[in-house]
């Protein structure tokens, strides 16, 4: 007697794709990825894969970065921002025709899951060239990336399978949130005023993911507007980043049209396209929700259905015709979690479509030309 072994259904485990068994690894991805990095009873961050001097003279910040990551990258750019640092997100791709001067106290931060990202490493090679001190965030020890920049963080998120990046977007996003806070120390002289209640919420980001893992909704939602002629993400802040790389991910793996707003640009041209047709998943993460709320009480108004991607207990919830949850924590780490259930909204919603979920068409997992 012969027993079928199929190596890849072996991979994926219970799970019937590599992108759920990620998306569910999320809470291992994370406690790697702080292991030994946060010390919350002391205030302290420690990344020892750093050169202590990575940070000493750096007065502005470039993220350079593709498609998820570029998103990551955005996170990471607005974190800073807050943190008191000047920041830009940048795409890898636009950088050699549009990339902002730099100089020695430029620190340009290459953020690739891949490490090898042709559009990302030529705007890393471009900053190495122009003398800017370069950092990676990546996921692959020995990629091109990690050998190229001066200095390479790794996210610790473990091999990720699926071309959709799941795993990686949060670790990449958390990392950077953390690299904000180190720049912020070494530029002002001492930690950001946050610190103290970032670092515990942070810690217990891997138990708040197991929990909205456990009964997320995403699938009921998923089946509510599985017709709809096309979707849309709002956000605010970090939540804006969210919401494109809700989208992202959407239409990557459903086929079906999607786009992210900044929650406040729907009056400016967007809300022309709405329709009952048109789900809008507005994302809360505390940062001027009210305003948010407005924003989408707007497209309500013309019919739209509104998915509230917030904590119980949000006044958008009372408002919105569907509520995804999250948990109650910081504004700064509240995108992660909702990123999260729109992961799991567009993994549902191309299940349902039957889609080839873990290799989308025309879409590879690194690309490598430019
Ligand atoms: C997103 O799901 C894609 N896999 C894609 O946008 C990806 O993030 C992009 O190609 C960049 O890849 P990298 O992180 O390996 O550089």
């Amino acid at each position: 007697e012969t027993i079928e072994w199929d190596p890849e259904q072996a991979g994926k485990g219970e799970y019937d794709h590599f992108m759920l068994k990620e998306i569910h690894e999320q809470p291992t991805a994370l406690t790697q990825a702080l292991e030994g990095r946060i010390d919350p009873e002391n205030e302290r961050i420690a990344l020892s894969d750093l050169d202590p001097e990575t940070f000493t003279d750096v007065e502005s910040v470039q993220l350079i970065a593709c498609g998820t990551s570029y998103h990551a990258a955005l996170y990471g750019s607005l974190a800073l921002n807050q943190a008191g640092i000047q920041s830009t997100a940048l795409l890898a791709n636009e950088y050699s025709v549009s990339a902002p001067p730099t100089d020695d106290d430029t620190l340009v931060i290459a953020v690739t899951q891949s490490g090898e990202t042709a559009d990302t490493l030529s705007a890393l090679r471009q900053a190495n060239a122009e003398g800017a001190t370069t950092v990676t965030v990546t996921n692959v020890v020995g990629s091109t990336a990690a050998r190229e920049a001066d200095e390479a963080v790794f996210i610790r998120a473990g091999p990720e399978i699926g071309v959709a990046a799941t795993k990686t977007f949060s670790s990449q996003a958390v990392m950077l949130t953390l690299l904000g806070q180190c720049i912020a120390a070494e530029q002002h002289g001492e930690p950001p005023a946050d610190l103290g209640s970032l670092l515990p919420e942070l810690a217990t980001m891997p138990d708040m993911l197991d929990d909205l893992l456990v009964d997320s909704g995403a699938d009921l939602i998923a089946e509510q507007y599985a017709d709809s002629q096309s979707y849309f993400f709002i956000g605010r802040g970090l939540g804006f980043s969210v919401a494109l790389e809700g989208a992202l991910k959407f239409k990557e793996i459903t086929y079906e049209h999607a786009e992210g707003f900044a929650s406040g640009e729907l009056k400016h041209g967007p809300l022309a396209l709405v329709t009952p047709d048109t789900p809008v998943f507005a994302v809360f993460t505390g940062e001027e929700d009210e305003k948010t709320l407005k924003n989408a009480e707007e497209a309500q108004t013309r019919g739209a259905p509104v998915v509230a991607v917030c904590p119980d207990g949000h006044r958008a919830v009372d408002v919105a015709d569907a509520h995804l949850e999250i948990p109650e924590t910081e504004p700064a780490l509240a995108g992660l979690l909702a990123n999260v259930q729109l992961q799991l909204v567009s993994y549902y919603a191309a299940d349902l479509l039957d889609r080839p979920i873990d290799k989308p068409r025309n879409l590879a997992k690194s690309v490598t030309v430019e």
